[in-house]
């Protein structure tokens, strides 16, 4: 049935604006004439009212808690469904049959070399490299190696596209490990065709020439969990990010390359890596997190992980890392100071009035480098993990950009507040 306009008042004249409505029934003013009508553009910093596109990769309901990829609840996929599996559903928008499964995964093992061109590159870094600065540079540099699917033609590039993809999903976790073990001084490790794309993650990152490493299943599987868990979540900072430099008409190498320089920042992907560098120095501070809760209270910390911009309830993926935090401690040995202390944070938080509040509840992030600290990913690599499990949600909406025959540049308006019309002044007269 078709939806009545919204109306808007300005200035004395009343002025009818379409409303879209989405297939969850999310409602949206459509203001792309509002200028041409009224003169007046709307006004949204960080833009939490405003709707940048249409997409049909990921449905969130913040209030609810609920996260869908693809119509397909994230707990049914956690539980039933694995990373690679999960990453062809959203890029192509629909679960693979068994054949065309064995091909994906087939050619994402094949595609896991890097061009031996590439190493030297990674000799040019230094040791104190943040991986997320290596691994936005190398996507970039990944992309001179294939001239062919880097042309920015529109149409060659997305003829390209599945050639892309597997290299990108494959060559990502490639470029991890190799980062790791350059940094470290240690010999290249090859994938071996018997394993998964996340038990191959780890061969890659901590075997020896003289000893493999052995996978545990309940690691791997945790690992291949966590990747699952991060492959879309609409349109957040680093795949809005993605959208804008693709409307440019950049090809998916620049355009992820981009995502992961988004990604970086600690109030987005760098959040995991600073939850781990919180507890450390609440349990170093022999704090047990009143003081760290009260400096919060105070306006003088945050407690990452904590928070969202959509959930205003608990972060359903939060809830599957958390699950999993004591079966990968168990499988690997291990136990972790971080883990109670970050158990008891929120159990404070989540009784405590500055958070309730705010509706601040754990992120996917809050339990996440738990268990990256106790597989042996350092810290600083932690976001880099983040990356690796994004890039099928950068792949789709780049994609769904690509095959939009409409889409149009984003170039947001602003208000300026700068000085107004000033004339030059020869410096004597300064
Ligand atoms: C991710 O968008 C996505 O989908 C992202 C993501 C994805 O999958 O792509 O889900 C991944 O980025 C998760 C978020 C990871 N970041 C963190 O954990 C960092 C800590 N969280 C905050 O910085 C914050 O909660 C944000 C950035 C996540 C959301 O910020 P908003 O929506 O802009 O909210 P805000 O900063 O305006 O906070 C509202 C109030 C403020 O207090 P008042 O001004 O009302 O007094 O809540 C407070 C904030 O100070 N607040 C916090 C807090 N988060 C918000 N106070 C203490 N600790 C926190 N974590």
């Amino acid at each position: 049935m078709p939806q009545a306009p919204a109306k808007l008042s300005i200035e004395d004249k009343v002025y009818e604006l379409p409303v879209i409505i989405g297939t969850e029934n999310e409602k949206a003013v459509d203001i792309r004439n509002l200028r041409a009508q009224s003169g007046f553009i709307a006004y949204d910093d960080g833009y939490a009212n405003t709707g940048a596109c249409e997409s049909a990769v990921t449905y969130i309901d913040g209030d609810a808690g609920i996260l869908r990829y693809r119509g397909y609840p994230i707990e049914e996929l956690a539980e039933k469904s694995y990373f690679i599996e999960t990453a062809f559903l959203v890029i192509y928008g629909r679960l693979p049959g068994a054949s065309e499964l064995t091909s994906f995964r087939s050619k994402i093992l094949g595609s896991a070399l890097i061009h031996e061109g590439m190493r030297s590159h990674f000799a040019g870094f230094p040791a104190t490299a943040h991986p997320m600065a290596v691994l936005s540079s190398m996507l970039n540099t990944l992309g001179c190696y294939y001239p062919e699917m880097v042309t920015n033609d529109r149409e060659n590039d997305l003829a390209h596209l599945d050639t892309a993809a597997t290299m990108l999903l494959s060559k990502v976790r490639t470029l991890t490990a190799m980062a790791f073990r350059v940094r470290n001084g240690l010999p290249i490790v090859y994938p071996k065709p018997a394993y998964n794309y996340s038990e191959n993650f780890l061969h890659m990152m901590f075997s020896q020439p003289y000893a493999d490493y052995p996978v545990h299943p309940d690691v791997a599987k945790a690992l291949d969990l966590i990747f699952l868990l991060h492959a879309d979540h609409e349109q957040n900072c680093s795949t809005s990010t993605v959208r804008m430099v693709a409307s440019g008409g950049a090809n998916l190498f620049a355009s992820a390359s981009a995502g992961v320089c988004a990604l970086w920042g600690p109030l987005h992907g760098g959040a995991n890596q600073a939850v781990i560098e919180m507890l450390e120095k609440i349990h170093a501070d022999g704090d047990d997190g009143t003081r760290f809760i009260q400096a919060c209270h105070e306006g003088k910390g945050k407690l990452m992980g904590f928070g969202h911009r959509v959930y205003k309830n608990y972060d359903p993926r939060a809830k599957i890392i958390k699950a999993q935090c004591d079966k990968v401690l168990a499988a690997l040995g291990r136990k972790d100071p971080l883990l109670d202390i970050a158990r008891k944070l929120e159990e404070r938080a989540l009784s405590d009035d500055y958070f309730k509040s705010r509706n601040l509840y754990p992120n996917v992030d809050f339990y996440s480098g738990i268990i990256l600290r106790a597989i042996g990913i350092p810290t600083d690599m932690f976001t880099v993990i983040f990356a690796i499990g994004r890039m099928p949600g950068w792949i789709a909406q780049w994609k769904e950009i690509a095959e939009n025959p409409k889409q149009k540049i984003h170039r947001p308006r602003q208000i300026y507040t700068g000085e107004t019309l000033r004339k030059y002044v020869p410096i004597a007269q300064r």
